[in-house]
């Protein structure tokens, strides 16, 4: 009896652990994405960098950010917008990520 619940814990923790890791990871992905792309003209909390400003990058955490669909932001991250660079390059896995991360942001 004692060795089948063993077993059963083992595998219900590994099941846990395939469940909890990709997420997490994700997240982190996300951040540190963000973090090497972005927050060189978006800043590391997303309020802009002095060159980002400069350029016309609006706040992340304002509302005028905040009100934009996830298909919108989706757009803009694929595609570009002014002088905002298009990252055609990133899985649509990470840019959903990166819209997930823009949400963590708000104020
Ligand atoms: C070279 C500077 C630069 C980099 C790098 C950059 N952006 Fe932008 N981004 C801009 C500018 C400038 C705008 C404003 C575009 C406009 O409205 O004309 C913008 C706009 C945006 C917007 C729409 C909201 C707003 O501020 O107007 C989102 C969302 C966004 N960027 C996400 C990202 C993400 C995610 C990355 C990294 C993958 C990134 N940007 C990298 C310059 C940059």
């Amino acid at each position: 009896m004692k060795m089948i619940n063993v077993q059963r814990l083992t595998v219900l923790a590994a099941m846990a652990a395939m469940f909890a890791l990709p997420l997490s990871a994700r997240a982190d992905d996300a951040a540190a994405t963000f973090k090497a792309k972005c927050a060189g003209c978006h800043g590391a909390d997303g309020t802009g960098s002095a060159i980002g400003k400069k350029m016309g990058a609006h706040d992340f955490t304002s509302a005028d950010v905040q009100k934009m669909s996830d298909a919108e932001l989706t757009d803009i991250i694929t595609n570009g917008k002014g002088k905002m660079p298009s990252y055609k390059s990133l899985s649509p896995d990470q840019i959903k990520g990166l819209v997930a991360y823009i949400r963590t942001l708000k104020k």
